[in-house]
């Protein structure tokens, strides 16, 4: 990746010790702005400390643009508007790994080996046999994704070589994995891929058919699903793309990266929120609605609640992907005609939080995770699969990204520097002189 065109002749003037540093000013694409500080501690002799990240930029990238403050979302150029309206999941993917939307031959080609790669090896299926009931998905996923790395070890020495095989063969036996851990935990036989369904229908058909109670696919619950999958595809470098940019930047291979990824994308601050927003939703729900009570303790600073759903680390104006979502919601109820009182409940929260200052004044709007989980409870994937869907969408773009560094020539590994505040230059004391 070549970043010289993007250097500007204006430079930032650093006043440090009584000398004055100019470091290099960087113009991105969408006119965003960054102060090169790759020299800064040889020329300075100091470091930066930023806790979370949240003005230091890790990398260039070509991926994912985000406006926080516009609430611009985009993919390789294309608006999330577009690609959710008008592309499916596949495409989407195909498009974030390769940098351009397939044409009809590249399209068939991604599709086929998808396909063909649906299946996981038998030895791996046993492996369900084996994790307790209840076992959490995230953690299931998370194994079964870096055990790949032991049933293909031929992909590992030549990444780049392989990367789309890799990146098909990930796509789609994580789809494999999910619905085979829901299978397993309800005590149901397997169902395996189909080579005449969709990506996403294969996914219901496998989560939901049986011998004694087919399932039938309803193209509206495949347009609601490849909705989702789509507004989960990427989002820059946050915490589980950082993730996996992390853990491949010491060279680890793709599979180990993605279930690093996967952890991370867990906590209930990041992917996890889906889940957390429904079983929120559903214990106002059966407190009778008060969600004004959990308002007021999302404000309070003693009390440690917040109001899952809301916030974001980028967005300060409304998400685009929970515009879309929130609209999906009225879409795909009203066409299975299902009357979900945790959506007007979610409503109404969203209402009332748009006019209290402490949300105001905090620019706190929901997030991709306040209505997600209403379209996945009418479809009926259960509340603990919930991040494995956002883990499913989210796929192409850690791969994307882990492409994107191995890629590019500025990579470095990487290993943030500290400020240190613990004890100094201690006398060390035996054993028989230390006191309890
Ligand atoms: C995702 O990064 C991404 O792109 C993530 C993601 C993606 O696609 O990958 O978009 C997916 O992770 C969405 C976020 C899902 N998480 C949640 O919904 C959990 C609830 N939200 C918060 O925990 C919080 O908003 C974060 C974690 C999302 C962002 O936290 P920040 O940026 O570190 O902000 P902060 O915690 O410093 O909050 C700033 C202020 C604080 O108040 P003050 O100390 O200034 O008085 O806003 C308050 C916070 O207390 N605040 C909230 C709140 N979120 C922030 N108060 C109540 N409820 C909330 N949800």
């Amino acid at each position: 990746m070549k970043l010289e065109k993007y250097y500007v002749p204006e430079k930032a003037e650093l006043k440090l010790d009584g000398k004055v540093y100019e470091l290099p000013v960087m113009v991105g694409e969408e006119g965003e702005k960054a102060i090169d500080i790759s020299r800064l501690r040889s020329m300075t002799g100091c470091i930066t400390l930023d806790y979370g990240y949240m003005n230091t930029g890790s990398c260039a990238s070509a991926i994912t643009y985000l406006d926080g403050d516009k609430g611009i979302l985009s993919y390789r150029g294309y608006s999330i508007e577009d690609l959710a309206e008008k592309c499916t999941f596949v495409e989407v993917a195909y498009l974030l790994v390769h940098g351009a939307l397939p044409t009809e031959t590249e399209l068939k080609g991604f599709s086929g080996m998808l396909n063909k790669y649906s299946l996981l090896h038998e030895d791996m299926v046993h492996f369900f046999d084996r994790f307790p009931p209840g076992s959490p998905p995230m953690s299931i996923l998370s194994s079964m994704v870096n055990a790949l790395a032991v049933f293909y070890p031929d992909m590992i020495s030549n990444p780049i070589e392989n990367i789309d095989k890799m990146s098909a063969r990930l796509i789609s036996k994580v789809r494999t994995i999910a619905a085979f851990s829901y299978k397993k935990a309800m005590g149901q036989p397997l169902v395996y891929p189909r080579h005449d369904y969709s990506y996403c229908a294969n996914f219901l058909n496998m989560m939901f058919h049986s011998s004694v109670d087919p399932y039938e696919v309803n193209p509206i619950v495949v347009d609601a699903l490849n909705k989702l999958l789509i507004l989960h595809g990427d989002h820059e470098q946050n915490c589980s793309t950082s993730t996996v940019r992390l853990v491949g930047s010491a060279h680890v291979n793709l599979y180990a990266s993605i279930s690093a990824g996967i952890s991370a994308l867990w906590g209930p601050l990041h992917g996890g929120a889906n889940q957390a927003v429904i079983e929120m939703l559903e214990r106002i729900h059966l407190e009778g609605g008060n969600y004004r009570k959990y308002i007021e303790k999302a404000k309070d600073a003693n009390d440690p609640f917040r109001l899952v759903g809301f916030g974001h680390r980028v967005y300060k104006n409304h998400d685009p992907r929970a515009r879309i979502i929130k609209k999906a919601c009225d879409d795909v109820l009203q066409a299975l005609k299902i009357e979900d009182p945790l959506l007007d409940l979610a409503k109404e929260i969203e209402e009332v939080a748009l006019t209290d200052s402490y949300f105001v004044e905090r620019r706190l709007y929901p997030n991709v995770d306040f209505y997600s989980g209403i379209i996945y409870k009418a479809i009926g994937i259960p509340t603990d699969m919930f991040t494995v869907m956002f883990a499913l969408g989210r796929l192409p773009g850690w791969i994307a990204h882990w492409k994107e560094m191995w890629d590019d020539d500025n990579w470095k590994i990487g290993r943030p520097r500290q400020i240190y505040v613990g004890p100094v230059a201690r006398p060390f004391v035996p054993m028989e002189e230390r006191s309890l």
